[in-house]
């Protein structure tokens, strides 16, 4: 078979399946009221929890980033493109965010996909073991693939079934390895268990808090601030493009591993130095999120939360148990929860359907995200689409 018609008959069978993902084009700034392919639409897919993608001050950040250091970096962090702003971010975050370990340091990289790739290819090798949730993000197995480690997956949020493995194993070099809300889930993992076991057998605790950065913890110092652990074995990732609102992730750890990943983590060492104008601007992000105006959009946040998970568990479908800003509703076949993601379309909101292989086979979604940016009125017309949604549903499954 010629490989054209390979791909041809390989996108038919993402057809049939109800698997075809389409882009949305969006026309204005990330922000509660968007418009999306050419309508107006509440967005509830962004990530941008704290609703501060479009805010003024970061808009303001990166165009004087900008002005102060120009358009791009022109080289990789160890090739001349480590800026002045890389270097005052990274001394922020370690600051903002390092308070786990003794020796905070914090590496900025440019996204949050690379980081994971870094510090498991870099802290993992052959001859070390890598203990992984089964819900972990698509980033944290790729980055457990390429690390040559030999991987062990342990059942979602299963500490028993962690600890049994751990028992288990005689490699030299243990590392476990969790989001810690589940992106696709909400939930949060059971950091304090983790870290326990981790120090009883010696092991790294690399943990991903892209959704616990800025919304979770005192001043949103993110879920470790919020346990209040600290540990020597915790490796910390935080992402800067979700309740940032900008773009890019941190790596924060004691000094000497953050030393090692930039001798030795190739996606950070061989790939360009993001713009220094966005490194400026996450600064500033870190400075909002921290401060009185970052307490106030969590504490909004909070209450909109507390409204959905009433009105979810309204409807006739299966809504997760999440504290979080991601408020999946589980419809389970894909083509229903198509068919519900395009009634709420219709109805002018923009909740994405999520499916394999994003969540596993039957738990198809539509994965509902808040943001501070959005109001109670938004909120309100959530709650009557879906209750229309689901009243067609159940009219629907009488017949
Ligand atoms: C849990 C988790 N980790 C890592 C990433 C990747 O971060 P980035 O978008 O900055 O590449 C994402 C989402 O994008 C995520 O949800």
């Amino acid at each position: 078979m010629q490989l054209l018609d390979m791909l041809e008959e390989g996108l038919r069978d993402i057809d049939a399946r109800g698997l075809r993902r389409r882009r949305r084009t969006i026309d204005t700034p990330c922000d509660a009221h968007m418009r999306v392919d050419g309508r107006d639409t509440i967005g509830f897919a962004s990530n941008d929890y704290l609703g501060l993608a479009s805010h003024p001050r970061l808009v303001a950040a990166l165009a004087e980033g900008a002005q102060r250091y120009g358009a791009g970096s022109g080289g990789s962090h160890l090739l001349g493109g480590h800026s002045r702003a890389h270097a005052q971010l990274e001394d922020d975050l370690a600051e903002f965010a390092g308070g786990f370990v003794d020796a905070p340091r914090a590496l900025y990289f440019s996204t949050g996909y690379m980081a994971n790739l870094a510090v498991l290819t870099a802290l993992a090798g052959r001859g070390t073991t890598l203990f992984s949730d089964a819900l972990n993000h698509a980033s944290l197995i790729d980055g457990a693939r390429l690390s040559r480690a030999d991987i062990q997956v342990y059942p979602h949020a299963d500490v028993d079934a962690l600890s049994a493995m751990l028992d288990a194993s005689d490699s030299a070099v243990k590392l476990i390895v969790s989001d810690t809300v589940f992106s696709m889930d909400g939930d949060v993992a059971p950091l304090a268990r983790l870290v326990e076991l981790a120090e009883r057998h010696g092991a790294w605790l690399v943990v991903d808090d892209a959704h616990g950065f800025g919304v979770l913890g005192p001043e949103g110092r993110g879920a470790l601030a919020q346990a209040a652990l600290r540990s020597p074995n915790l490796v910390l990732v935080g992402t800067l493009g979700k309740a940032a609102g900008v773009s890019g992730a941190f790596v924060a750890a004691h000094a000497t591993v953050v030393e090692w990943l930039v001798q030795r983590a190739r996606p950070y060492i061989f790939t360009t130095a993001s713009s220094p104008a966005v490194a400026h601007a996450v600064s500033a992000s870190v400075k909002l999120i921290a401060g009185d105006e970052g307490d106030a959009r969590r504490a909004h946040l909070q209450t909109l939360i507390g409204r959905t998970r009433t009105m979810l568990k309204e409807t006739c479908w299966l809504p997760v148990d999440s504290h979080t800003a991601v408020q999946p509703l589980v419809i389970g076949a894909n083509d229903a929860t198509l068919a519900i993601a395009a009634a709420l379309e219709r109805d002018g909101l923009w909740v994405p359907a999520i499916r394999p292989p994003t969540v596993p086979e039957g738990t198809s979604r539509l994965r509902i995200s808040l943001s501070a940016a959005h109001s109670h009125a938004d909120l309100d017309r959530l709650h009557a689409a879906l209750q229309r949604a689901s009243a067609d549903a159940q009219r629907e499954g009488a017949r």
